[in-house]
């Protein structure tokens, strides 16, 4: 029987590295998944097609100023149209390094991602300040778990 090999696409966007440690982490737990293939994207350059071209949804930004990082938002900028269009309902999940909250980016991304129509699949990982040993361990099973859940196709 063929086992159908599914995207997970990381869009991410990191000035200083704390959100680029929980990235690697989580990458690091979702690459033990097989028959999931992780697609990485810089939110700077991501582009519809993207989105159009895989099964679930990982973004992950730094707060900056009560939302989303610039780079984080030029990427919904980038492909709104032409994704809310299609109702792709994809399955989503946040990560997010803050400072001392998190809780403005985790809010205004929810509000942008109902408008494209895709799912939230779990509560988001919000980390402050520089992300410490159970903090990388808390991203790394968010990542096995995330790309277990896409392969046995329950999310
Ligand atoms: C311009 C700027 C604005 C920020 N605004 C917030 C904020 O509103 N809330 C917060 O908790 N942290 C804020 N921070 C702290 C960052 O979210 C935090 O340092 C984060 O870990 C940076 O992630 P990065 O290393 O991936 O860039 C801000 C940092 C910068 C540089």
């Amino acid at each position: 029987m063929m086992t159908s090999i599914k995207t997970l696409l990381l869009v991410k966007h990191s000035k200083t590295g704390n959100t680029q440690l929980l990235c690697d982490a989580f990458l690091e737990g979702a690459r033990r998944v097989s028959n999931i293939r992780v697609r990485i994207v810089d939110a700077l350059h991501g582009v519809p097609s993207d989105l159009m071209e895989c099964s679930a949804l990982v973004l992950a930004t730094p707060e900056n100023f009560g939302t989303m990082s610039g780079g984080m938002k030029h990427f919904f900028d980038q492909t709104y149209y032409e994704v809310e269009a299609l109702q792709l309902a994809l399955p989503y999940q946040l990560i997010i390094s803050a400072g001392n909250d998190g809780t403005g980016a985790e809010r205004e991304m929810q509000r942008i991602l109902t408008g494209y129509k895709f799912r939230q699949i779990g509560t988001a990982l919000i980390v402050r300040g520089r992300p410490l040993g159970p903090d990388l361990d808390a991203a790394e099973e968010l990542g096995e778990s995330v790309a277990t859940a896409l392969e046995l196709g329950i999310i």
